[in-house]
């Protein structure tokens, strides 16, 4: 990922274990607050939601989109990517229980997943890692990864001990009837804003078809100048608890409100933002289901 950067992140996961951070702003962000969950479950309890609100998080939805690419090559025309992000494996059994059940079987080629497999953003990882060791054999396809912003680097040896390519800005080509689609993937850009997009596309030729995972969107006009295709993103859970009609009320992510759930497209670059498969803060949603993600490449007639 690179030596400076690595060094980066390994300073800012300190100051997350220590709660005690440089930048006062990130002290008050919501997911470095003890009190933000158990005041958001008090809310829903006194309001009668909370039932609900959990309800909601285990009716996981499998959704399907099409996208077409010009650069795609003829050998990857229907070429399937399971897309899953946001698993928070660790937050409940049960609940990871219910996103085995869902991907089980789904026909595709590949897995793809953007990042956030631990519930807290800081402490020790072992309980998501115990959770993705029931939970990686389930895929269905080999599976690529990017870490988030609630992911310690010690997971990554974890993933990919359990077979898991997992991609710190570098990038790896899959192989189909003699062509090739390339793969990329950024280290998180929202919190220890640890990606590098050009390093991540080295090697990458200018002709080439290119999907970048990155656990935000926030980073997509860098991507589309990269030159790009499509960019896989999750980290805004769609909102996780929205107004009726799915209007997210926070969505953590200063990129324009179109980025922030299902389908997008900026410039030549198209885009999809997972609503993410579990919750962070609270175990609950509203208006704003969680959902793995089925993507069917098409090349342009
Ligand atoms: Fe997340």
């Amino acid at each position: 990922m690179g030596e400076e950067l690595l060094q980066r992140r390994l300073a800012m996961e300190g100051e997350q274990d220590a709660h005690h951070y440089r930048r006062a702003s990130d002290a008050f962000r919501l997911e470095h607050l003890a009190s933000a969950g158990p005041l958001i479950r008090a809310v829903l309890t006194l309001t009668g939601l909370r039932a609900r609100g959990r309800r909601n998080m285990a009716d996981i939805r499998v959704r399907r989109n099409e996208v077409v690419l010009a650069s795609l090559p003829a050998a990857f025309d229907g070429f399937t990517l399971l897309h899953a992000s946001d698993l928070h494996l660790d937050l409940s059994a049960a609940h990871a229980s219910v996103l085995a059940q869902r991907v089980r079987g789904l026909a595709c080629d590949a897995c793809v997943l953007t990042g956030d497999y631990r519930f807290a953003v800081s402490g020790p990882g072992g309980a998501a890692l115990a959770a993705l060791r029931a939970f990686v054999p389930v895929l269905p396809a080999p599976a690529y990864a990017v870490l988030g912003n609630h992911d310690g680097i010690a997971l990554a040896p974890g993933l990919e001990a359990l077979g898991v390519r997992v991609l710190m800005n570098e990038n790896v080509a899959l192989e189909r009837g003699g062509e090739r689609l390339h793969l990329a993937g950024i280290d998180d850009a929202h919190y220890f804003r640890t990606h590098d997009i050009a390093r991540a596309a080295q090697g990458i030729p200018p002709d080439g078809c290119a999907i970048l995972l990155s656990h935000t969107p926030q980073p997509y006009r860098e991507a589309e100048e990269g030159g790009f295709a499509l960019m896989l993103s999750g980290h805004t859970h769609g909102g996780q608890i929205c107004l009726p009609g799915g209007i997210p009320i926070l969505t953590d992510c200063p990129a324009p409100r179109a980025l922030a759930r299902g389908p997008w497209r900026h410039g030549g670059l198209a885009g999809y933002t997972s609503a993410g498969c579990g919750c962070s803060i609270v175990d609950a949603r509203f208006h704003c289901p969680p959902e793995v993600t089925l993507h069917t490449l098409r090349r342009a007639r």
